[in-house]
């Protein structure tokens, strides 16, 4: 059995928290895409070619936890306008999500490029201060250096950066479910997006 479920949207809207809870709740597997581009922008940042590293990228790269930080993740959306970055790194997404069993793909594109024919889309907002509190808290518990106003600049930076690329931009696929998390807990987020894979995989269900 291959069942996809997209899970698209912008920095810290919830899309991580979101998607590994799905995944659990319906014994998917779950692939966060923006650690691909993560670790490119890691490599490029050591000094590789953008494209070279995208092309010989081993799922191993991911693992790694110094992927987390705020400067790695500007160097991810800087490698991740460019086409050849994207394309070198198409197969492997499709091919997780093809996998049998069931699979999570959260990024920016995997419910318009990489999968528009996914089961189900979800697309996962936030007000850019609800996510820049809750992605300085995050960063304040890792221990990591910064300051509210800093995450704030960054987050809109990246908003501004894959929202406004030519290829592949973060846009919400038409027949993506809206969940807004400004006001929701966690848990309530959960339950909204669990609820639209569930209708999702029962469409004759009342
Ligand atoms: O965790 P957070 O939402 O802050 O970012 P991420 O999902 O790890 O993605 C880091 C960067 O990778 C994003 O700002 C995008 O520029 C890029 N990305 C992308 O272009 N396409 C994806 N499918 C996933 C991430």
């Amino acid at each position: 059995m291959t069942f996809t479920v997209a899970i698209d949207g912008p920095a810290a809207a919830g899309k991580g928290t979101l998607s590994k809870a799905v995944a659990r709740h319906f014994g998917f597997a779950h692939l966060d895409t923006g650690l691909l581009y993560r670790a490119v922008g890691a490599k490029v940042i050591a000094g590789a070619d953008p494209v070279s590293a995208a092309m010989a990228l081993d799922p191993v790269d991911l693992e790694d936890d110094s992927l987390r930080t705020p400067q790695v993740a500007q160097a991810a959306s800087k490698i991740a306008v460019d086409p050849k970055v994207r394309a070198a790194l198409e197969d492997f997404q499709r091919s997780f999500a093809r996998r049998s069993g069931g699979a999570v793909l959260d990024g920016r594109d995997i419910g318009t490029v990489i999968c528009p024919d996914a089961d189900v889309k979800l697309f996962v907002t936030a007000s850019p201060e609800r996510r820049a509190e809750r992605r300085f808290k995050e960063l304040q518990e890792r221990g990591l250096e910064t300051s509210l106003d800093q995450v704030l600049a960054d987050v809109k930076a990246r908003d501004a950066r894959d929202g406004g690329r030519v290829t592949a931009p973060m846009v919400a696929a038409d027949d993506a479910v809206l969940i807004d998390t400004s006001d929701l807990t966690a848990a309530e987020a959960i339950a909204v997006a669990v609820k639209a894979v569930s209708a999702a995989r029962k469409p004759d269900a009342p």
